[in-house]
């Protein structure tokens, strides 16, 4: 019946202009009619077909306005409806997008009331659509934020315009679901506002797939650092291998060198000269097994410590390259245990093959300082100074060493160079625990 009723009302909506006219004429045959029985006029078929020129005017203006009142419902009506249509259309496309988005959507009150949930929602949730409608949005997701300062719905009230947060949600069988919140304000027809939209992304895979990259680089970390202590303790063992071993069978080729020296016939000069550079030899080989172990090793770092280590390595710099280093230690001895004192000193040793290599440096600063967390090292050369590009390369291996080195320790490493001025590596390790690495500051660094 409504549908009926609805139908013919469409139908005389789509006639109005035909209204108008058919009204018009009615108006028309009526005021002939009472102008020949009301008013005894001429008969009835001249009244209507020629009436007088004031009786003609009058009508015409009425019929005018039945006419103007049909075109102008018509065009009120067809707005209305086109109107209708556009929004029908657009709550379709809203309900469509809301109903297959992937993220999960609701729609709140400002009492907490679930005024709407789309599919994805619900399969996020774990409850049925039916179910969830018209309850509390905390007794069907809940997270940490429920009932405090952060939740959404009551910072949207407070007045913020949008709220975006990483939570845990929790559902009905209590598994945890962590996603990004998203929620905006749901106003009313006149701006008030009467609720919100909240969209959940679950990010369980990324948070996953992070938690599997995270460990892959502590894996890959904790391998660098123990192929690095191996690498240490190899080459402890080759430095004192060569320095006692083969140090050992100079000294005693010498020894046996002299006695021979001693015994050789006195006119044989040629053979005296020979005998000479056979000990000229043998005392350069003492020298180069001496340098080759230390090189390895430096037993300084291990009877003198770090300041005396680095600072024999700035004296070796110097010695080769002929770039002045000024070596400041505050204070003068720095006690650290030994793999902390190994990693600076080949941290060092990187940064003055460095200098050697590539700065064109003529003056290097050191300065080796103990502060009550950690012991901080900062060369700064006077060279060609390193560009960002260099430093981020990631076939940069040498500083990609020095970096890992640090980072095992949960230690910090800047970079930094200035065009015809200079490179400056300072490094920090905290004196005492592992900790978890705090990066390197240095572009490109990680
Ligand atoms: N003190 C410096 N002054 C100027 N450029 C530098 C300095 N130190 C490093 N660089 C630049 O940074 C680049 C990367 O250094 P890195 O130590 O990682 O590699 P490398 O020294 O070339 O090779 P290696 O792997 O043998 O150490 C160098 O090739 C060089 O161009
Ligand atoms: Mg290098």
């Amino acid at each position: 019946m409504e549908n009926r009723i609805k139908a013919v009302i469409s139908i005389v909506r789509g006639k109005f202009i035909i209204i108008g006219i058919a009204l018009g004429a009615a108006f028309w045959f009526i005021e002939s009619v009472m102008h020949v029985y009301v008013f005894h006029g001429d008969d009835l078929i001249e009244s209507v077909f020629s009436p007088g020129f004031h009786e003609a005017w009058m009508r015409l203006v009425i019929v005018g306005m039945f006419i103007s009142f049909g075109i102008y419902g018509q065009w009120l009506i067809n707005a209305r409806r086109k109107a209708q249509t556009e929004l029908s259309l657009a709550n379709a496309e809203l309900a469509q997008i809301f109903e297959t988005s992937a993220d999960g959507m609701r729609v709140v009150d400002r009492e907490f009331n679930m005024l709407r949930a789309n599919d994805t929602f619900c399969r996020l949730a774990g409850v049925k659509k039916k179910e969830a409608i018209g309850r509390k949005c905390y007794d069907v997701f809940r997270g940490p934020l429920c009932h405090g300062q952060g939740c959404p719905l009551t910072r949207i009230l407070a007045g913020e315009e949008r709220v975006e947060c990483d939570a845990v949600k929790v559902r009905d069988g209590a598994n945890e679901i962590p996603c990004i919140v998203t929620a905006t304000p749901f106003r009313g027809p006149t701006g008030e506002i009467i609720g919100i939209v909240e969209d959940f992304k679950d990010i369980s895979s990324r948070k996953h797939t992070e938690e599997e990259l995270r460990q892959s680089r502590r894996q890959l970390r904790e391998l660098a650092s123990y192929l690095e202590s191996a690498r240490e303790k190899e080459r402890t063992r080759i430095a004192r291998e060569i320095h006692d071993e083969l140090g050992q069978s100079l000294t005693a080729l010498k020894m046996e060198l002299h006695w021979c020296i001693r015994r050789l016939p006195q006119d044989d000069s040629l053979l005296a000269e020979r005998a000479k550079k056979l000990l000229k030899l043998v005392d350069e080989n003492v020298h180069l097994v001496q340098r080759i172990s230390s090189e390895l090793r430096p037993g300084l770092l291990d009877n003198l410590g770090l300041s005396a280590a680095i600072e024999w390595q700035a004296g070796q710099l110097t010695e080769r390259t002929g770039v002045k280093c000024d070596f400041l230690s505050d204070p003068e001895d720095i006690i650290l245990d030994q793999t902390r004192s190994t990693a600076i000193f080949r941290i060092f040793q990187e940064t003055c093959t460095n200098i050697a290599r590539h700065s064109d440096a003529t003056k290097a600063e050191i300065v080796l300082k103990e502060l009550p967390a950690y012991v901080e090292l900062r060369i700064t050369d006077n060279g060609r100074g390193i560009t960002q590009k260099q430093i981020s390369n990631p076939k940069s291996f040498g500083l990609m060493g020095i970096r890992e080195r640090a980072l095992s320790f949960g230690g910090e490493v800047e970079i930094s160079g200035n065009e015809k001025k200079g490179t400056t590596v300072r490094v920090r390790i905290p004196k005492d625990g592992t900790g978890e690495a705090k990066g390197d500051k240095s572009p490109g660094g990680r």
